[in-house]
């Protein structure tokens, strides 16, 4: 990603609606956001923040099984990335990638972020509206003008796609002027704002000029809170990983190449927060700096953007909702060398795709800024590099490495898996339940004795310490007696868990138990003694 844009990048890509600029096949209906969010809360998976406060804007908390749900994918990518990264499959240069984390703090010294490019340079043009007092993201706001011929004296109408705006200013333009195209409010000089109609103004020409906006919160430390104590809470997590790279170089085995990975909250005072948890004013990312000679580092940027697309795949998100969008040229910052974004179809993005994850090659540019700001230099020396000697060693090589960073959001990983999981088939009997891998599903079994009597809780408390024992560290093991088994399957269905045991009067002639898939409602019977196997080869 890029300073520029950094913040998200829907619909952001150059001064053109990018739903104009690419080609989207017909897709179905997209799922109901409100039916979505309403899931969430009444099975807490997410909450709004301080909610009996009346909440607070693009501030969101987790409840029971969306802190598991979120932890569960968190856990797997420090299990890919980081413990055995990329499942142990073998890098460009044919040996096994090499990834090693830290965790580092919210708060660094402030001219960190000068060097970085943030202060100052994190800043995100805006455009504010003097009738309605909304601001607006400059490169957000898109305009209807005529098909053909010049408005005269029409006014434009500006729009945020994916808001109310959009249909009530098209509604607008198709009256003034029949036929209506979509042009970015940046392609439209600024003298011409006068003509502009803002997104939800009714008087045109209430658009100012676009105006820098700092996304960075700050904050004081120390107790005098004077303006030498003015400090910032990051607004990425990668910084902390340039910061740390000649400890982590110093302190450790590690030889080029490597990554280092850093995962933890970051906020953004973002403007216009919307769209559930997928534009946050507080979030949390998974980053990973792979560093690698700049010869290789094309290789290594192919390697890391494969990966990553495999990877979401393969925890459920696999499809046509899914895609690799490689950022065209125009739209890299200065330094980088090239990028491409996962994107996934949102239902408020749709037809369109919303980044979920961005990978960038940035070259040799931040470790270069913080070699220059702090004066430190952060060279590294490649022993493997470099003419042979006669003594059979290497004489070695010093370079700034270049780093490839797969950037990904670990919310928009967790709304991402919600959207894609709900479900709503009105021929079942509870028509809603969510199609979560089991990998990340925060229940991962549910027991149920089907009657409260008669020997069966007994057997289920069995088969729960069993299950628990096994797999009680990734997530819930429920079981429940209360209920029809209906009511107590659809409770399951809706929390995603994959796998509900019954324990049954057979059960207790033959020691087996029914096993009932989430995703088919179909019930089939296995021994008791082979839960466990079952629940292994399922879940890994
Ligand atoms: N170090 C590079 C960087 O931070 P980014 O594309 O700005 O790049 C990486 O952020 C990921 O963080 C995004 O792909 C997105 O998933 C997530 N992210 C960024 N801004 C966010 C926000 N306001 N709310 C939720 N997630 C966000």
């Amino acid at each position: 990603m890029t300073n520029e844009s950094v913040g998200e990048n829907v619909g952001q890509n150059a001064n053109q609606n990018p739903a104009l600029e690419r080609t989207l096949p017909s897709v179905p209906a997209p799922k109901s956001m409100d039916a979505i969010m309403s899931l969430c809360k009444r099975r807490g998976f997410i909450f709004q923040a301080s909610d009996i406060y009346g909440g607070l804007n693009g501030f969101w908390d987790y409840g029971p099984l969306g802190a598991q749900l979120k932890k569960n994918l968190r856990d797997a990518w420090w299990q890919d990335m980081i413990l055995n990264p990329c499942w142990g499959k073998k890098g460009p240069n044919g040996e096994r990638v090499q990834c090693v984390p830290v965790e580092t703090r919210i708060i660094q010294h402030p001219r960190a972020w000068q060097a970085s490019g943030h202060v100052g340079g994190f800043n995100d043009p805006m455009v504010d509206c003097k009738e309605t007092k909304n601001r607006y993201r400059y490169d957000h706001v898109k305009v209807y003008v005529p098909a053909s011929g010049e408005p005269g004296d029409k006014p434009l109408f500006a729009f945020v796609p994916g808001t109310a705006s959009e249909a009530k200013q098209l509604k607008k333009a198709e009256k003034a002027f029949g036929k209506a195209d979509v042009v970015a409010l940046t392609t439209i000089l600024v003298e011409r704002f006068a003509k502009v109609l803002g997104p939800d103004a009714e008087k045109v020409g209430s658009l100012t000029e676009p105006k820098q906006f700092n996304l960075m919160f700050k904050t004081y430390v120390g107790a005098t809170a004077g303006e030498d104590d003015i400090a910032y809470l990051r607004p990425e997590t990668a910084q902390g990983v340039f910061l740390q790279f000649k400890n982590v170089v110093d302190s450790t085995r590690v030889r080029m190449p490597f990554g280092i990975g850093n995962t933890g909250t970051s906020f953004r005072n973002e403007v216009t927060p919307r769209n559930f948890t997928f534009r946050s004013r507080e979030f949390d990312q998974m980053e990973l700096e792979f560093f690698c000679h700049p010869s290789e580092s094309m290789d290594w940027f192919n390697f890391w953007r494969e990966f990553r697309m495999k990877w979401w795949e393969s925890i459920g998100l696999a499809g046509e909702n899914l895609r690799l969008y490689d950022t065209p040229k125009k739209d890299l910052a200065h330094y980088s060398l090239a990028g491409s974004d996962v994107e996934y179809r949102f239902p408020f993005t749709s037809p369109d795709f919303g980044e979920l994850e961005g990978v960038a090659h940035r070259g040799n540019y931040d470790l270069t800024q913080h070699q220059e700001h702090s004066k430190i230099k952060l060279e590294y020396f490649d022993q493997d590099r470099g003419e042979l000697l006669p003594n059979g060693s290497k004489r070695g090589e010093k370079y700034l490495p270049h780093c490839i960073e797969p950037a990904a959001g670990l919310d928009r990983g967790v709304l991402a898996i919600l959207c894609e999981g709900y479900t709503r088939d009105e021929s079942r009997p509870s028509p809603e339940f969510l199609k979560l891998n089991p990998r990340v599903a925060p229940i991962k079994a549910a027991i149920f004795p089907l009657v409260n009597k008669d020997g069966m809780p007994e057997v289920a408390d069995k088969l729960y310490e069993e299950i628990f024992a096994r797999f009680g560290r990734t997530g819930f093991i429920e079981t429940d007696a209360k209920q029809s088994i209906g009511k107590r399957y659809a409770r399951m269905d809706e929390a995603g868990c994959p796998y509900c045991f019954t324990i049954d009067g057979e059960t207790l002639t033959n020691q087996t138990v029914t096993v009932r898939d989430r995703d088919t409602g179909v019930q089939s019977r296995i021994g008791m003694d082979k839960v466990t196997a079952f629940m292994t080869e399922k879940l890994g």
